[in-house]
């Protein structure tokens, strides 16, 4: 539909930034913190581009007053940051450290004195590395009531203070990467594991939403997937059923269970069938009934364009971690889907495709199907910047692609999209997990690179002032 007038943005959009512990803090193992299994995996030769670790990372633990200074100064609304799960729990459970504690209490009650309004990420993908030893972390049940007793512990101390909560970052895109791909810890190619794994994560989500209605009944929470809307290549209907396919098992698998509590059905019964289906036990629908979140927060950076994939065709293609444009490779489940670059669409140089329009089509998806608020808790471009004389970086790319889609959430909630936020990815530059540090989402430049944590600077890019005067003019000015 094309509107001839649009309405502006909300009075109280949550004109927001975010980051996540391990990428931003460093400080890996001090004041009691124990190690995740993000410490050990990326110590592993060859797991990540050129070595690169969160030891140091943009050494936010220390530097995160300088860092909100900033933000303050941008005008900055809401900033989203995760709590680390060892750095409350060093053992993933037992004894609480209160250093730990100390540090989220304190970055908390300096953003509200510029006030930015926290949204606190209660899962990052940093899980204590105890919990992998003791029992294989997102592999047991047993996790269930640790992350619970985490997140207990998080809603007493800074639920006075905090009101906008995210359950797990990206379940499906950690999951898929840890037990498919093996991209991620654990570094599994196994389906069925996968699918167990998952279902445990979503016992895990609902289980702390459950408590969230206790402990902060005044609160808003939701999980934050990570959303590619599936297109069909052509409208050959092989290709039609190829993109159907990658909607089920790709989103609705997910926001289904979310939104809803319950499995989609065709899915669902074509893993039975292959033998991958989650164990269900008695008690876990009616806990997925209990999960349902107050909004769906979509991390939001590319479509994915399908297409017919016979019995014997594409699974599992190379990932684009170096930069170089056009060395990722086409991916698919044989039988189910195979994805396909778009011919309309211009790509990162990860191989990203950019599509401000997806975020629309994704976002009205959402409200159609489910009639639940939007949040955007990531969209953000990853590229190579450049530091020039003067300590400038000009980063138009980087402003047309938030540009572009900020223009689409604007049409998307004269739509009748119920947005209450944007997140732009990320506040300052930080570690991209695969990718190191050379591909580059802030505002806000950090000297570093893999090799050399040089001074660690703060740099203002172009697109600091630019976001700056969105803010200011609460999105007028796009
Ligand atoms: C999401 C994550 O996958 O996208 C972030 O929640 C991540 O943690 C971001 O950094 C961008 O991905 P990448 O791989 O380019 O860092």
């Amino acid at each position: 539909m094309i509107h001839k007038e649009l309405t502006s943005f909300p009075t109280h959009f949550l004109w927001g930034s975010a980051s996540a512990a391990y990428q931003v803090e460093g400080a890996w193992d001090e004041d009691g913190k124990g190690p995740s299994v993000w410490d050990v995996f990326t110590k592993i030769p060859g797991k990540t581009y050129m070595g690169s670790n969160g030891d140091v990372a943009v050494d936010h633990y220390h530097r995160y007053k300088e860092d909100i200074a900033l933000m303050a100064q941008m005008g900055l609304k809401a900033y989203r940051f995760s709590v680390s799960w060892p750095r409350i729990y060093p053992q993933g459970k037992g004894e609480v450290n209160e250093a730990g504690l100390q540090f989220y209490d304190d970055l908390i009650n300096e953003l509200l004195a510029h006030q930015i309004e926290p949204v606190l990420t209660l899962y990052h993908w940093d899980v204590p590395y105890a919990l992998v030893e003791e029992y294989g972390a997102w592999e047991s049940r047993q996790i269930i009531d640790d992350f619970n007793n985490n997140c207990i512990t998080l809603y007493k101390r800074f639920g006075d203070r905090v009101k906008y909560w995210v359950s797990l970052n990206e379940q499906n895109y950690n999951t898929h990467h840890g037990f498919i791909t093996a991209l991620h810890p654990p570094g599994v190619q196994d389906r069925k594991r996968f699918y167990e794994a998952n279902h445990i994560a979503f016992l895990a989500n609902a289980k702390a939403i459950e408590s969230f209605r206790t402990y902060v009944p005044d609160g808003k929470i939701g999980p934050s997937f990570a959303y590619s809307p599936a297109y069909p290549l052509t409208s050959d209907p092989k290709d039609i059923l190829a993109y159907e396919n990658a909607e089920e098992f790709t989103n609705h698998w997910w926001l289904d269970v979310y939104c809803w509590g319950i499995y989609p059905q065709i899915p669902y019964r074509y893993l039975l069938e292959q033998g991958l289906a989650p164990t269900i036990q008695e008690g876990d629908l009616e806990l997925l009934q209990k999960g349902r979140p107050d909004f769906v927060g979509i991390n939001y950076y590319q479509t994915i364009t399908y297409e017919f994939n016979p019995l014997d065709g594409v699974a599992e293609g190379r990932f684009n971690s170096t930069g170089k444009k056009g060395s990722g490779e086409e991916t698919g489940v044989p039988g189910l889907y195979k994805t396909m670059r778009n011919p309309h669409l211009e790509t990162s140089n990860w191989d990203w495709a950019i599509d401000p329009i997806g975020l629309r089509v994704g976002m009205r998806r959402i409200t159609s199907r489910y009639q639940l608020p939007v949040f955007i808790t990531e969209n953000g471009l990853g590229e190579f910047d450049r530091l020039e004389e003067n300590d400038t970086v000009h980063d138009d790319y980087r402003i047309e692609y938030l540009r572009s889609h900020l223009e689409q959430c604007k049409q998307a909630i004269h739509d009748g999209v119920d947005l209450i936020g944007y997140c732009s990815w990320s506040f300052t530059d930080l570690l991209s997990w695969l990718n190191g540090y050379q591909k580059r989402y802030g505002f806000v430049y950090v000297n570093r690179d893999e090799t050399d944590e040089r001074d660690l600077r703060r740099i203002k890019k172009k697109s600091f002032y630019w976001y700056q005067d969105v803010i200011r003019t609460n999105g007028e000015n796009l």
